[in-house]
């Protein structure tokens, strides 16, 4: 896969049709606007090997768990995001010859993904017989201006004949997904209707019961015109179509537009859902692809002018940002609380659509550094609306009173994965979900955040952490027993550190939280109690208790943080020391040699320095990075960017863009050997923090931006935009400066190089660097 694509700045290319790395480029192709998506299948059918993958946000199935052996606390179902009907489907046929590019002669493709305007295109000369050929281009998008709409323009050429050419435009429900544990279709259809000129079908999922309507419209332009045709009406529970029949002459130019509107139970109620479908597609008929076309470029124009980050003198590290960008951007636009980000986005089915702590250990550090306040707020108050949830999780497990454990893997707030090394025992994502709302508050200066809902969640999780944590005699500390770290190539360890020191973090931060409530907004702090039922002193003092007396292990001859108490019992090995053959391990190594080994999946102790780094000096930092680091193999896609934040932080900078270079293009490069299944799109917003946090070295302490760039040798210069406070800023690196350039109506505090500086509205400043 390595040079599948060419470098190009705002480009994804695929030059020539790669049949056998179809999964692979329907995953990169993918486009999306956060409220659905869709993988680069072709609209005509293809008979070839792919992943088909239509998706809209927040439409699952809860699909119910198959387990060799059950055990208590289990949940009952992995929930599976659904590939939705088909709304792409455009058939061709010229002269009665079927375009299917698995079978029919094809020659010239590509396939282009425009970052910059939001749109994927395909283009190719198809020959259906001897001597005749014509040049086909399709381009469609989902509108980030009307993200209920997707629209295609397939457009033929013929090139040296007359002829008759064929379209099939439909709709159909008919549809599976790959990863199901029974086998089973998930989707009833329950209505159509086909008409001259429309379509609509709506489907129903089983079990949920969410309701998903598409309606399309289509029209025709011959040489530019109009073109008014009959078309052939097709219509039944689950599928529509309408077959246009047009003849052309050599060097005609016929282009067929399809106008699809989809809708969900979520956002409508379901009686309503055919007539709104309806008057959307008929809205999107009228006004046309062109217009809304250039109403989606424009709302891609404002995302580019506040989130690009530019780098010049290495396009492969240029492409690779924007690429994350792209992506992180087509996945999540933080307009609606019920919504979140599945490791996987809209790219496929892996992971099922699902929440993991993804969402607040990398995703929400990247919006709250590049969007509105809102964005970052609504993936907050997801999590809070789930604490009942996590409370009732907690109880099924055996805690009580008001303990919350979130959910590994969830949908609606109730955990649906099962392995028992993960559901029960990575609990680390409680610490994740409490650091967010530090994080978020710390971001944007919303200390109402705390009142309005943080409180609770904090409560809710340091209750699960003190009856989690058990005194130990024997070591007169407390201790965390049985977990599984970020590690995941250790399972039921004793006192990971990274999961004891998130602990202790979040009952302090409760308790501070808790205290300055009750100094600047008694009456809400009294709320909180009487919904919460906190026992205030008796709680309060079996955190401290805990926070005192919590064990972290150390190696006192490295002096070095321990992954968990048993880890130096293990036979140290570095990294390198694996051959080549037999990596990645996971799928080389059998589990019970990989749960053995030292080998590390992804940052653990260093996920922990990472996260709390305002604790720890440099020298702590880096003799951890460096006893870490050669023992780690990075088989998570979670892990290159820490590391690399890391290694820019105590001035590895050959490290971090190593480092870096392997998250920018852990996709399109295919590091793993997986993005047939889908893109790493949490992890994408590690790769932009390795630039921000890690050559930026942007922090937020004291109320100030704090920077301290450093630049790769390869870069000539980059440069990115970031938020703090609702101030947007623009930061260009050289090797000679840093410049700031303030691109909001207030003044900025900022310190560069540990010198504080309050840079004017629309001000610029250098600073150089020595
Ligand atoms: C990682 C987890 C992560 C999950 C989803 C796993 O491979 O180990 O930390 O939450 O992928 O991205």
């Amino acid at each position: 896969m390595n040079s599948l694509f060419e470098k190009d700045e705002w480009m994804i290319i695929e030059d020539g049709f790669h049949p056998e790395l179809n999964r692979e480029a329907e995953s990169i192709f993918s486009i999306g606007n956060g409220y659905m998506g869709q993988r680069a299948n072709f609209e005509e059918n293809y008979s070839g090997d792919s992943l088909q993958g239509s998706y809209v946000a927040g439409i699952y199935y809860p699909d119910k768990t198959r387990v060799g052996w059950w055990k208590n606390g289990y949940p009952e179902y992995f929930a599976k995001v659904l590939n939705a009907p088909k709304w792409i489907g455009i058939d061709l046929s010229v002269d009665g010859c079927t375009l299917d590019l698995a079978k029919s002669e094809i020659r010239s493709f590509r396939r282009i993904l425009n970052m910059k305007e939001g749109y994927l295109e395909r283009s190719f000369v198809f020959s259906p017989s001897r001597g005749k050929s014509l040049e086909i281009a399709v381009r469609r998008f989902v509108s980030m201006a009307d993200p209920d709409l997707g629209l295609i323009s397939y457009t033929i050429r013929p090139l040296d004949f007359n002829g008759t050419a064929e379209f099939d435009l439909y709709l159909d429900a008919d549809v599976r997904n790959e990863d199901t544990n029974y086998g089973e279709k998930f989707w009833k259809d329950i209505y159509f209707k086909a008409e001259e000129g429309s379509g609509i079908i709506t489907a129903k999922t089983l079990k949920t019961g969410f309701l998903v309507t598409m309606a399309m419209k289509w029209m025709l332009r011959k040489n530019g015109k109009k073109l008014i045709a009959k078309p052939l009406v097709t219509g039944r529970p689950g599928y529509v179509s309408n077959k246009l029949v047009i003849n052309f002459s050599n060097s005609d130019e016929i282009t067929v537009y399809k106008y699809v509107s989809v809708q969900s139970s979520l956002n409508h109620p379901g009686k309503e859902l055919v007539s709104v479908a309806s008057a959307r597609a008929e809205y999107a008929m009228k006004k046309g692809f062109k217009k809304l076309f250039d109403e989606h470029k424009n709302e891609w124009k404002k995302i580019w002018e506040t989130t690009d980050v530019h780098i010049e003198g290495d396009i492969e590290a240029q492409q690779g940002i924007r690429f994350n960008i792209f992506h992180l951007n087509q996945t999540y636009t933080g307009k609606d609380e019920r919504l979140n980000i599945g490791p996987k986005g809209f790219t496929g089915e892996k992971y099922g659509g699902s929440t993991y702590w993804d969402t607040e250990a990398f995703a929400l550090p990247f919006f709250l550094k590049t969007a509105p306040a809102g964005v970052a707020r609504n993936l907050l108050i997801y999590r809070y609306k789930h604490l009942g949830k996590a409370i009732e999780n907690g109880k099924k497990l055996g805690f009580r009173d008001g303990a919350a454990l979130y959910p590994m893997v969830t949908m609606n707030g109730e955990e649906c994965h099962n392995e028992w090394e993960i559901t029960f025992e990575e609990i680390h994502r409680n610490g994740a979900i409490a650091f967010a709302i530090y994080n978020y508050i710390r971001h944007t200066g919303d200390k109402r955040y705390m009142a309005d809902c943080g409180l609770e969640v904090l409560i809710g999780i340091s209750r699960f952490w003190k009856q989690r944590a058990t005194f130990s005699e024997n070591l007169g500390k407390y201790v965390i027993l049985g977990v599984t770290g970020p590690n995941e190539y250790e399972n039921n360890v004793s006192n990971n550190w990274y999961t004891n020191t998130m602990a202790v973090w979040t009952l302090s931060f409760a308790i501070a939280s808790l205290n300055e409530l009750k100094r600047n907004n008694p009456e809400a702090l009294k709320k909180i109690i009487s919904k919460t039922g906190l026992k205030q002193e008796a709680e309060i003092r079996d955190w401290e208790d805990i926070i005192g007396r919590m064990h972290s292990p150390f190696d006192e001859k490295r002096k070095v943080f321990l992954q968990q108490d048993g880890f130096l019992d293990k036979e140290l090995r570095l990294s390198a020391s694996i051959p080549k053959r037999e990596r990645p391990i996971n799928q080389h190594w059998s589990w019970d040699r990989i749960l053995r080994s030292c080998f590390i999946k992804q940052a653990d102790v260093l996920q922990g320095l990472y996260v709390l780094e305002e604790q720890y000096d440099t020298e702590t930092i880096k003799r951890n990075f460096d006893f870490y680091e050669p023992m780690t193999v990075h088989e998570s896609s979670l892990s290159a960017c820490i590391h690399s934040i890391l290694a820019s932080r105590i001035g590895n900078i050959k490290k971090a863009y190593e480092l870096y270079l392997r998250t920018a293009r852990l996709d399109l490069d295919d590091y793993n050997r997986e993005v047939a299944d889908g893109l790493h799109i949490t992890s994408m917003a590690g790769t932009w923090l390795s630039i921000v946090e890690g050559f930026g070295g942007m922090r937020i302490r004291s109320d100030r931006v704090e920077l301290s760039p450093l630049i790769p040798e390869q870069w000539r210069s980059y440069s990115f935009h970031a938020r703090f406070r609702e101030l947007l800023f623009e930061v260009k690196v050289t090797g000679k400066s840093v410049k700031i350039t303030n691109l909001s109506d207030h003044w900025l505090p900022i310190s560069i190089f540990k010198k504080s500086y309050d840079i004017k509205s629309s001000a610029k400043l250098v600073v150089k660097i020595k």
